[in-house]
């Protein structure tokens, strides 16, 4: 550190002991917060108008890109004191050189904060957000959590831009990918566990990470699912199913925030204080700091929405934004911005705060070097334990949608015919957004899960994921004709899913359905195994093969889970937390849509005149919550405690589950809930509550919920977040596409 920076630190420091000492003897102890707020006092009264400016500014490295535009000047910005995070810049040594730059060569010294994607997992990489999710295990989700962000903070990261708690109901969207699904409840529930696994209890320990909830808001509705595109919606829909997976990062005490490209109701998210003031701040009392997405500010002037670059600074930092994300505007436009006062000091040195805030809670001011630390690397990534968990993980994100005559589990003693694009596959296995994951000899292909079991099988790989070669068809329908069973791993590329990946065509691309049709002419049984960011239009494939097993793209040891699931070492137990439609037409299609004046069901309805397609049911090809085991469970009929609910009392509701099949499986019990009528019209279901169990063969359980008056709120008329009174309806099952068995009224 240069003389000049330890004589600043020096003054400062002995200024705060003198005035916590000073407070001390008055008897009232100076809280660790109120301390770190009287020291950031004192950086802010050192710090110009530009290194005020530069703690806003974040750049990524050229190391490892993830969006447009790329500035390579992001080390001469670094030694001006002109920016305050860089991201895509990974390892301890790399890092620390960064690092050093900023400490030992800037006037004050700050330390940087180091941020990347650590999306689902680091370096050992687990199912994709929306795999995980459908293993409904919140435990687990957040064990994997503190897995990435230990593996992250090992390589000198401090902040990951995660969780993406984007509810999305659209399949055409390639992001659905990233988040939980389409339930809120769910969601909302995943959102706190992976964001308490990424922070731990302490941002100080250095094998914890910053988390960031992205992005803010409603970016998952995206008209016609096409990225970027724009959102439009009610006040209603937006806060009863967008907002409250961030309400709920904010409850676990997300550190930071990410803006949303997209526009909301025409105001775009970046610049929007409704979102980001209104809400974000005044309700929600949120203290942490607001990062943009990549150049978002800059888009405000595509969006139509800002005149200039600017422009679009003012409207961004005025609305709540803190942090510029690689768009160069807070560092090229606010000095100019401050001097004319179309930013006020005080919005600038708010925005400082939180920033320095969080560099003194992670630790960085009293040793900006802790987590540069290249002996910790050695032993945290890719640790035999988080290979487990790793392998765990994929095993319980595991969907079973079909499985036809129990052709699973596959018999050791059978012949495989190991085929497909995706059988012998190191590459997509571990999906989009896999920040250092390995695609290259570490993670294990389905081939190699065989190979691990001394499975007796044979291989061909009959086609590519796109394109249109039927040249290797016939090798692949040689084993097929030879052998006892085909399981064929298809899907999509890594690629088709993630940020500007959406698909108008939901089918599997390429030649592969031609090839499953080839395959089914020679009559031997068919397991499809599949890799997939989306729910896929399988109509044909269910009407075709005999299993159907979805498996995401399932991380590092994805192949020896397929194994373990194919051969009944693993009974699934993964659940859909988002609907497969029938086909395109039928999106947006969710669970929990709304009855219309002439639902289907209508009794006396003409069956002509109701809401409904001529070429398709309404119903999904497999709906939310749906997913088989290798054994059956029954549900006893509810009991309930009661048939009335009081404002303040609570009704229990216990049924009955048995394992009624041959073998030890675990079931998603859940809960659901229908308002019959409300002062706005409610969703003809709504999960409620959920509960894994665990049932050996033959063995029962009684799994209880309670309800209360607080799970009826829901947004009224007037947009209160009330509930009303009136008769509802429920079920508990294993789906949400079970009938409604009891009910209760609520006075
Ligand atoms: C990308 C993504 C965002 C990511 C950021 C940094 O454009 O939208 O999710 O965190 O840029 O890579």
């Amino acid at each position: 550190m240069k003389n000049s920076n330890i004589y600043i630190f020096t003054a400062l420091l002995s200024a705060l002991f003198f005035s916590c000492n000073n407070a001390n003897t008055k008897t009232s102890v100076v809280k660790s917060d109120d301390i770190i707020e009287q020291k950031i006092d004192s950086i802010i009264a050192l710090m110009t108008v530009d290194e005020k400016i530069g703690q806003t500014v974040l750049y990524s490295s050229i190391e490892d890109i993830t969006g447009p535009v790329l500035d390579k000047n992001y080390t001469t910005y670094l030694k001006n004191g002109q920016m305050g995070a860089i991201f895509n810049a990974t390892g301890s040594a790399f890092t620390r050189k960064l690092q050093k730059i900023a400490v030992e060569e800037t006037r004050l010294g700050i330390p940087l904060i180091f941020g990347y994607d650590v999306i689902h997992g680091y370096k050992t990489i687990f199912p994709i957000p929306m795999g995980e999710a459908s293993s409904w295990d919140l435990e687990l989700m957040k064990k994997t959590a503190s897995i990435a962000a230990k593996e992250a903070a090992a390589e000198g990261l401090h902040w990951t831009f995660a969780p993406m708690v984007d509810i999305s109901r659209d399949p055409r969207w390639g992001r659905i990918a990233e988040g939980a699904g389409e339930d809120t409840y769910l969601g909302s529930l995943i959102a706190k566990a992976r964001v308490e696994g990424f922070q731990g209890k302490n941002l100080a320990d250095k094998h914890t990470v910053l988390a960031c909830a992205k992005h803010y808001a409603a970016y998952g509705a995206a008209q016609a699912g096409r990225d970027y595109h724009t959102v439009d919606m009610s006040l209603n829909t937006l806060k009863e199913v967008y907002l409250p997976p961030f309400k709920a990062a904010i409850d676990a005490d997300v550190a930071t925030f990410m803006t949303a490209f997209n526009e909301l109701n025409g105001v775009p998210a970046t610049g929007n204080s409704f979102l980001l003031k209104d809400i974000l701040r005044d309700e929600w009392k949120f203290n942490g700091f607001v990062v943009t997405d990549y150049t978002s500010i800059n888009e405000m002037v595509p969006h139509g929405f800002a005149e200039d670059l600017k422009h679009a600074g003012e409207l961004a930092m005025n609305a709540g934004v803190d942090m510029d994300m690689q768009g160069g505007v807070y560092k090229n436009h606010m000095k100019a911005s401050i001097e004319e006062n179309k930013i006020k000091i005080s919005r600038l040195d708010e925005a400082v705060r939180d920033i320095l805030r969080l560099k003194f809670k992670l630790g960085l001011f009293e040793d900006p070097y802790k987590y540069c630390n290249e002996a910790d690397e050695a032993n945290i990534i890719l640790h035999k334990d988080h290979l487990e968990v790793s392998r765990e993980a994929a095993r319980k994100s595991i969907v079973l949608l079909k499985n036809e005559n129990n052709v699973l589990p596959l018999d050791a003693s059978k012949k495989v015919a190991l085929i497909g694009p995706l059988a012998d596959d190191q590459f997509h296995i571990i999906g989009n957004w896999a920040a250092k994951g390995d695609r290259d000899g570490i993670a294990v292909s389905v081939k190699e899960g065989f190979e691990a079991q001394n499975k007796a099988f044979s291989y061909a790989k009959g086609c590519d994921i796109e394109g249109g070669d039927t040249a290797n068809f016939n090798e692949a329908i040689k084993i097929a004709k030879t052998s006892d069973v085909v399981v064929m791993v298809m899907g999509e590329s890594e690629r088709m899913s993630g940020e500007a990946a959406s698909r108008t065509d939901l089918k599997l691309p390429g030649l592969q359905q031609q090839l499953i049709a080839e395959i089914k002419k020679t009559g031997t049984p068919i397991v499809l195994v599949l890799y997939n960011g989306r729910p896929l239009n399988l109509t044909y494939e269910n009407q075709t093969v005999d299993a159907i097993v979805e498996a995401w793209f399932p991380g590092t040891d994805g192949g020896h889970a397929v194994t373990d699931v194919l051969y009944g070492d693993y009974n699934p137990s993964g659940k859909l937390t988002v609907t497969f439609p029938r086909n395109v037409g039928q999106v947006p299609i969710h669970y929990n849509m709304k009855r219309t004046g002439r639902p289907e069901d209508l009794e006396g309805a003409h069956s002509r005149y109701v809401s409904k397609y001529i070429d398709v049911e309404n119903s999904p090809l497999f709906p939310f919550g749906y997913g088989l085991s290798y054994t059956t469970f029954e549900y006893g009929e509810p009991q309930l405690s009661s048939n009335t609910l009081s404002n303040n009392g609570s009704i229990t509701v216990k049924t009955t589950v048995t394992n009624t099949g041959n073998v030890a499986g675990e079931e998603v019990v859940q809960l659901y809930i229908k308002d019959r009528f409300g002062s706005v019209t409610r969703p003809v279901k709504e999960l409620k509550g959920f509960k894994k169990i665990t049932l050996e063969k033959g063995a029962s359980t009684t799994v209880e919920f309670t309800i209360t008056s607080e799970d009826l709120k829901f947004y009224n008329n007037k947009l209160e977040f009330a509930n009303e009174t009136g008769d509802y309806d429920l079920f508990v099952a294993g789906s949400s596409d079970a009938n409604f068995t009891s009910s209760f009224t609520y006075k």
